[in-house]
Formats: structure tokens, sequence, C-alpha cells
């Protein structure tokens, strides 16, 4: 046999022997990947079983808490205590099981499983998220940046507001993944993106006219503005991510949690007043277009619309943020060593 053809059998034998051992592997792979999913289906019935038996023993407890002795109602306030702590930990738990697609979801991407299944993916997803957030808003000030001060076309505007359009309409299919994750994300934040999307659609097709140049150079430079605080709050949440996953996956704590709560602290105090300043700005849009809407010669509906969209917005942010603020206060007076 020539050498050239014995060379050519030894690799293709070798080659035939690592197939093998691939098949055997996949083999292996699909039939653990089968009992994974025996595994979900399993932990999702058990958890919507437990919830089911939860809820008739909170029914239980309030029929059975009018008048009992001192011990009974210390061993009811433990039970009750518990079930509290049960919600939260099934919320977790699911957070790692694959779920049916909310409406919004199942309209946009139909019934594919989004659930990320391990810790690191969900971090990297979210890490990503706020990558692509700043990366927008840097494109989104230098824009509105050229429209204030340089070039003042309506077909640039229009391209700034498609962009805005099509940034917030991302950003509600991204956070509605992030919270099939079990990301905490305030309901809030999501309308608002909502609401966003909603307001840049009327202002591109606001038509050229006296009444648009009046509001113009105020709404580029809100939208200058409002970049430039999205990128110290992409900044600061990207900061509270990291420290959050550094406390998560150190064993030996070379940061604690005090050292988190201290630099998350002084984040937010610094870009609190940035915040308020801003949704001071979208209440001055919303009066400065209801003015503008009484006009005699006002017949653009979208000066009317803007402005209850801005005053949307102004309650919305206003009230939401003080209500976190209000929140992590309490939380740091209740329990200072804890998250
Ligand atoms: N958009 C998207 N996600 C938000 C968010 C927002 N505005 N605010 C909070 N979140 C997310 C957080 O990333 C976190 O997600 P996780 O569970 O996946 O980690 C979750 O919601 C809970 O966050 P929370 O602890 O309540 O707040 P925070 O410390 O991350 O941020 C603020 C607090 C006040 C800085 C933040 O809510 C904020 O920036 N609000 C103001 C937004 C605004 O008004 N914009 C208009 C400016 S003109």
């Amino acid at each position: 046999m020539p050498q050239g053809l014995t060379d050519i059998l030894t690799e293709w034998q070798s080659l035939e022997e690592d197939y093998e051992k691939l098949q055997e592997t996949h083999r292996m792979y699909l039939q653990k990947l089968d009992e994974v999913s025996k595994l979900q289906n399993s932990c999702s019935s058990s958890i919507y079983r437990q919830r089911k038996r939860v809820n008739e023993i909170s029914q239980l407890v309030k029929n059975c808490s009018k008048g009992p002795s001192e011990d009974d109602a210390k061993t009811l306030d433990k039970i009750k205590e518990k079930m509290k702590t049960r919600s939260n930990a099934f919320f977790e738990m699911e957070a790692f099981l694959p779920k049916k697609n909310g409406l919004y979801l199942s309209l946009v991407l139909g019934n594919v499983n989004v659930t990320l299944l391990s810790k690191q993916s969900k971090f990297g997803y979210k890490d990503e998220y706020e990558k692509f957030k700043l990366c927008l808003t840097v494109i989104l000030l230098l824009f509105s940046f050229i429209c204030y001060f340089s070039l003042s076309y309506r077909f640039l505007d229009a391209i700034l507001n498609f962009l805005l359009l099509w940034y917030y309409c991302t950003l509600t299919i991204r956070e509605s993944i992030l919270i099939t994750n079990g990301s905490r994300i305030k309901g809030w934040w999501v309308f608002h993106h909502y609401v966003s999307a909603f307001l840049s659609g009327v202002m591109l097709t606001w038509p050229d006219g006296i009444l648009y140049h009046t509001f113009r150079s105020q709404f580029l430079a809100y939208s200058l503005y409002q970049s430039f605080v999205q990128c110290l709050q992409c900044y600061y949440q990207s900061g509270c991510l990291y420290r959050l996953r550094a406390l998560g996956e150190r064993h030996n704590m070379d940061l604690t949690v005090e050292g988190f709560q201290s630099w998350m602290w002084k984040g937010l105090t610094f870009l609190l007043p940035f915040l308020f300043f801003g949704h001071f700005w979208q209440l001055f849009n919303a009066l400065s277009l209801f003015r503008m809407a009484q006009l005699p010669d006002c017949k653009e509906w979208q000066v009317l619309t803007c402005s209850l969209c801005f005053l949307i917005l102004f309650m919305g942010n206003f009230f939401t943020t003080v209500a976190v603020v209000r929140q992590k206060l309490k939380s740091r007076n209740q329990k200072p060593k804890s998250l």
C-alpha cells in the first residue's frame, strides 16, 4: 500500500474514534436535557401547588386571627412571616425556570423561551443592556447637540425622533426579557418607555410651522439634558451591577455590603439633583405646550397630546423616584448591614 494511503487511513481511523466519542457525548447531552426539562416541569408544577396551598392557608389564618390567645397569636405571626418570605423564594426560583411569555413578549417575539438559566448569563444580559443604553444615549446626545447648535432641518429632527422612538421600543422589549429573568424593575419605568415612545412618535408627525419652531429649541435642549442625565444614570446602574456581582461571587468578601451601600448612597445623592431638575423640566415642557395649545391659531393636535405626555412623565418619574429613595432610606435605617 502506498505511504500516502496509509497516512489517510490512520487519520481517518483516529477521526472515526473521535466522532464516536462525540456521538456518545451528544447522546448524554440530549439525555441530560431531557432530565433538565422534566425537572423544570416538576419544579414549576410544585411551585404552582405550593402557591395555591399558601393562599388557602393564609385564608384560614385570616379566619383564625379573631381573638386567639397570646401564644396562638405568636404562632400565627410566625406563620405569616414565613408565608411572606416564601413568596419571595418562589419568585427567585421562577427566575431560573422557563415560563410562558407575557402578552407583550408573545406579540413581539412569539412563544420563544427567553429565560436565561444561569446567574452568569443573567448578569451578562443585564450588562449588555446597560452598555446598549449607554451607547445609544451617547449617539442621541451627539445628535441632539448637532440639531440644537448647528443644523436646523426638520428632516434631521425627524431622524432624531425616529431614533428615540426605536430606542424606547427596543428598551420595552429588553426590559420585558429582564423582568422574565427576575429583574425587579418597577412597572413605571417600563410604562415610562411606552409613553416616551408614543411621545417621540407624536413629535415625529408634528408638521413644520411656527408653533413647531417655537417649541423646537426647548425640546432639543431637553433631549440634550436628558441624554446627559441618562449617561450618569447608566454609570450609576452599571456600577451597582458590577459591585453586586462582586458581592455575589466572592466568598472572602473583599467588597463588603457596607462598601456597596456607601458607594450606592454616594452615587444616588450625586444623581438625584440632576434627576429632579429633569423632572421639573418635563413639567415646564408640559406647561409651555399647554399654554401654546390655548393660542387661537393652534390647530395641531400634537401640541396638547405632547403636553399630556410630558405631564404623565413628570408625575410618574417624580413620584416613583421619591418612592424609590424613601424605600432605600427605610431599608438602610432598618437593616444597616444587609442589602
Ligand atoms: N430604567 C430601567 N431600569 C431601572 C430604572 C430605570 N429608570 N430604575 C431602576 N431600574 C432597575 C434597576 O437596574 C434594578 O434592576 P435589577 O433588579 O435587574 O438589578 C431594579 O430596577 C431595581 O432598582 P432600584 O434598586 O429600585 O433602583 P436603582 O438604585 O437601580 O436606581 C434611581 C434608582 C433613582 C437612580 C433610578 O430609579 C432612576 O434613575 N430613576 C430616574 C429615571 C428618570 O427619572 N429618568 C428621567 C430623567 S430626566
